[in-house]
């Protein structure tokens, strides 16, 4: 008997899962019992890139997951509600669930999976991370046998195409936020994407899954990209630095006796990333995801991290599982451990304030005598060990100044750097360097 499959969405991704679907020759063999049963819209008269027969298309998406002949819903609908509460009313139907919905994941999660895990149901996305690239199953399941030190990734396609350009174009975020917007990469409203929202919560879910506990997504330090100039772009290069927006999970070390601890550093911030690092090279919308653990080391997942195409190739994989698990097991039968979530508790964050990281700042001083001695007093004062100072321009009387640290702690560089605004004409905010990668791939 085929497995049906309600679509709650056709848009971007929902057609594009609805394509392959449709279209199942030459794809794995179970693809052709899995059936589009029916697909909810908002809109029944838009034009779509796929044929759906009137009769199977409904603007009331609560028919579908409560339709007693739907075996996986398939949430591709995006936002917040109504999607919550239709994955909800899915899974207390007894339905298996594939979502590419990070928001909501990333918010919900305890909610959504601990009724799944009581209806003993799949709640599944592979999409919801990545787009194309499969890096949720991976975690769950092959890397699953290492202990993971660490997950770093370029999560967010807009970001890294707008960084990407401000790099080889040499110009300022504004107009190529602009630019890309025109060219439908960036949103009209892009805040998610260019305030590192969107990653925050792809990387509460990586981590989640890395470090096998819940996360809650206000331990996640978010910053985004708009501060990062053409000027800062310019001088990262001349150090040997791309800046890349980077979304970092890692088990947290104590600074002094290096002793691993029981608590994650979680944070989205524009990172320096030497040129020589793998993360330097992923341009454009691509996405990437480095997990390094034990023995495993380091693997790269790399590829489109959006597009109908390649999201819909995730949530497909999805479905295709939970159809395999229906066929080989029967729909009666325990929940596959690997496919189910077995997070109970929530993982502790270690304060961003702690954080031992190197940093760069670039400064606007007075080019007057002792300047350059005030300044690395402001930094003396509060332990913060400079590792190179460079007076990078010179105009007007006003000299520019890049200062890049040692490892210190975030709270120490932050106070200095307040300290120092006393001393600058003008102080743009610190950009991290890549202080937790950098030292491994120098
Ligand atoms: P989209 O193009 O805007 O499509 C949304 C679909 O859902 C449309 O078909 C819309 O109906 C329908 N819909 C939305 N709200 C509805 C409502 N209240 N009632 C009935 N139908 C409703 O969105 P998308 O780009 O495919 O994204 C879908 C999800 O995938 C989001 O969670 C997104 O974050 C995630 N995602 C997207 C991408 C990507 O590349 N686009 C990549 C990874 C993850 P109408 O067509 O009738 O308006
Ligand atoms: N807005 C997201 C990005 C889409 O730019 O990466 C994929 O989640």
């Amino acid at each position: 008997m085929a497995v049906k499959v309600g679509l709650l969405g056709l848009g971007t991704v929902g057609a594009g899962t609805a394509a392959i679907l449709l279209d199942p020759a030459g794809r794995h063999p179970l693809m052709a019992d899995i059936e589009v049963y029916r697909v909810g819209v908002r809109s029944p008269n838009k034009p779509r890139p796929v044929e759906i027969a009137p009769d199977r298309l409904t603007t009331d998406l609560e028919s579908i997951v409560t339709d007693p002949d739907v075996d996986i819903v398939v949430e591709v609908m995006g936002g917040l509600e109504p999607a919550r509460s239709l994955i909800l009313k899915a899974i207390h139907q007894g339905k298996h669930v594939v979502t590419a919905n990070k928001a909501v994941i990333a918010r919900y999660g305890d909610e959504i999976f601990t009724a799944a895990n009581e209806a003993g149901v799949y709640v599944l996305l592979e999409a919801a991370v990545g787009g194309g690239i499969p890096v949720i199953q991976p975690l769950k399941q092959a890397l699953g046998v290492n202990r993971i030190h660490a997950v770093t990734g370029i999560v967010n396609g807009t970001t890294n195409y707008i960084l990407t350009r401000m790099q080889q174009e040499g110009g300022d975020f504004e107009p190529i936020l602009a630019d890309a917007q025109k060219l439908g990469y960036a949103e009209a409203d892009p805040s998610a994407d260019v305030d590192g929202l969107d990653a925050a919560d792809k990387i509460a879910i990586l981590a989640s899954l890395a470090f096998g506990g819940r996360i809650n997504l206000a331990d996640v330090h978010s910053e985004g990209i708009r501060h990062v100039s053409a000027a800062d772009i310019t001088y990262a290069d001349q150090l040997g630095f791309v800046i890349k927006l980077l979304a970092i999970a890692r088990r947290d070390t104590c600074p002094v006796s290096n002793e691993v601890l029981d608590q994650l550093q979680l944070r989205v911030h524009p990172t320096l990333v030497p040129k020589t690092h793998p993360l330097a090279s992923i341009n454009d919308v691509y996405n990437a995801i480095l997990v390094e653990g034990d023995p495993i080391g380091q693997v790269m997942f790399f590829g489109p991290g959006a597009g109908a195409g390649p999201t819909a190739s995730a949530v497909v994989s999805d479905i295709l599982s939970i159809a395999a698990s229906l066929k080989s097991q029967g729909a009666t039968q325990a929940p596959n451990p690997l496919l189910a979530c077995t997070h109970q508790h929530y993982c502790k964050v270690s304060p961003m304030a702690d954080i031992v990281s190197r940093f760069y700042v670039r400064l606007r001083v007075l080019d007057q005598p002792g300047v350059i001695g005030q300044l690395g007093l402001c930094f003396g004062n509060h332990e913060v060990s400079i590792e190179s100072v460079v007076q990078i321009d010179l105009h007007d009387g006003v000299a520019e100044i890049v200062v890049v640290t040692h490892e210190v702690r975030e709270a120490n560089f932050q106070t200095a750097l307040d300290e120092a605004a006393g001393v600058c004409v003008h102080s743009d905010r610190a950009q991290r360097t890549a202080g937790v990668v950098d030292h491994q791939f120098r």
